[in-house]
């Protein structure tokens, strides 16, 4: 099938780069040439696991192609997908600029049927919205030219992306026409092999259920930070609860890790997005506000634990930061704990060393400029002459870690486990001092 993939970001890439990887003849758009010119050479501007594969086994049999050329672009696919960014506006909402600028492309150039989705993550009503875009433009050229809009938001886990696109848990497909069900159908099939795992809805449906999704997730996740933070107080321990609850098959065990709060590129947005739909529709999602006060809340949790083991002036401290991306197997920091850590603990005074096995480059273009921060080559540097050591990325890497190492390295032999990665016990018994997230 002829596909073409507008925006060759996070989403547009594992997109593209799938559908190529099973026989699909794929055209990728992005207005930016020097991106367009590395990836048509094998390369790829992101870090994710098994991508890179990917699009350099397709690139040379000749599936997938990279190109800035709209008119080329907008030509060639029938199912046109959009993966453009929807970066939150000041008050929360999905800024659809670059969406509807990519329908306006399509809706410019399209000569025969064409089916239009939207795979960016929209509220619900943007299809409306990219329907109405494209027939103005179609309109201003004096032609008919018959097409669909489809909503199938993505499901994709940074660090995880090629293996959920080529084994879904499932496929949304929100759309209303006939002939573009069928095609969606048939580009899927190779993907989930029985139908049973692609759900055809209605549109809007279609598109709410992505931001059902990533809430409640969020959700489950707040909640467990909240009951961590009791735990600590009752003297009970949030993984015992987290296992006596999670063997409940109705609750089950996925998204229950209380930690220092969820990040990333998905959850905090599309919480924010959702509560201002709800909003602008004079509805209130009291348990979804509350879920967004309290990871901002739990995002500042290490930097009090710190504050309470060694006074809120923190000048002279130095401290020992692994991890920088908001999860492990990611360059991603959008949103992430340890850039609230890092701008909280540097504004009391202290300085840190931060290691992170794929995030420094990222780092340093995010704390550009920034003063107190430096970066160290490998974990146990990082504790060198510090404090204390901050763990905030769950990174494989750091689970097993050299903890005499790390005892001879501190001042003072303090672990402050921000993902609840150690047994506490294991820790205490090599003789350092543990601080998790509501362990006993
Ligand atoms: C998420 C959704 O999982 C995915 O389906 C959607 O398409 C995009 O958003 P992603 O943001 O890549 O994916 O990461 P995810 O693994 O879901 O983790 C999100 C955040 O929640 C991370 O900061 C992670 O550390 C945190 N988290 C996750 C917890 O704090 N506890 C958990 O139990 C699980």
């Amino acid at each position: 099938m002829k596909i073409t993939v507008i925006g060759t970001g996070y989403v547009g890439l594992v997109t593209g780069a799938c559908l190529s990887e099973m026989g699909n003849d794929v055209v990728c758009l992005d207005v930016e040439p020097e991106k367009i010119r590395l990836l048509n050479d094998g390369g790829i501007p992101i870090y994710e696991p098994g991508l890179k594969e990917v699009v350099q086994r397709n690139v040379i049999a000749g599936r997938l192609r990279f190109t800035t050329d709209t008119r080329y672009a907008a030509a060639h696919g029938t199912i046109q997908f959009i993966a453009v960014g929807t970066p939150p506006d000041e008050d929360g909402s999905a800024d659809l600029q670059y969406v509807v600028s990519a329908a306006r492309e399509i809706g410019r150039h399209m000569t025969d049927y064409k089916v239009v989705v939207d795979k960016s993550t929209v509220p619900v009503g943007t299809a409306d919205k990219v329907k109405a875009a494209i027939e103005d433009e179609l309109k201003a050229r004096g032609v008919v030219v018959p097409f669909a809009v489809v909503s199938n938001p993505e499901f994709l886990k940074e660090g995880a992306a090629v293996e959920d696109f080529m084994r879904p848990d499932r496929i949304i497909v929100g759309a209303e026409d006939e002939q573009a069900i069928l095609l969606m159908r048939a580009l899927y099939a190779p993907y989930v092999r029985n139908h049973d795992r692609l759900h055809v809805m209605d549109i809007r449906s279609a598109e709410l259920t992505k931001y059902a999704a990533n809430a409640m997730l969020a959700t489950r996740i707040s909640f467990m930070n909240e009951l961590a933070n009791l735990a600590e107080v009752v003297g009970a321990d949030i993984e015992s609860v987290r296992v006596g609850i999670g063997s409940d098959s109705r609750i089950g065990y996925s998204f229950l890790y209380a930690g220092c709060g969820y990040g990333g590129s998905c959850f905090p947005k599309d919480v924010k997005a959702l509560i201002r739909t709800a909003r602008d529709s004079g509805t209130d999602l009291k348990v979804l506000e509350s879920v967004e006060v309290a990871n901002d809340a739990q995002k500042r949790v290490m930097t009090s634990k710190i504050k309470a083991r060694f006074g809120c002036d923190l000048v002279g401290r130095h401290f020992a930061l692994w991890g920088l991306s908001f999860k492990p197997d990611t360059d991603d920091m959008r949103d992430a704990p340890s850039r609230e850590l890092v701008a909280e603990l540097l504004s009391a005074g202290a300085t840190v060393s931060a290691y992170d096995p794929v995030a420094m480059d990222e780092a340093k273009h995010v704390f550009k400029g920034v003063e107190g921060l430096s970066y160290a080559p490998n974990p146990l540097a990082a504790c060198e002459g510090a404090d204390a050591l901050v763990i905030v990325t769950e990174w494989k890497e750091f689970r097993s870690p050299d903890f005499d190492g790390i005892k001879a390295r501190l001042r003072e032999p303090i672990v402050f486990d921000g993902r609840n990665i150690f047994d506490p016990e294991l820790v205490r018994s090599r003789g350092l001092e543990y601080v998790g997230i509501g362990r006993r």
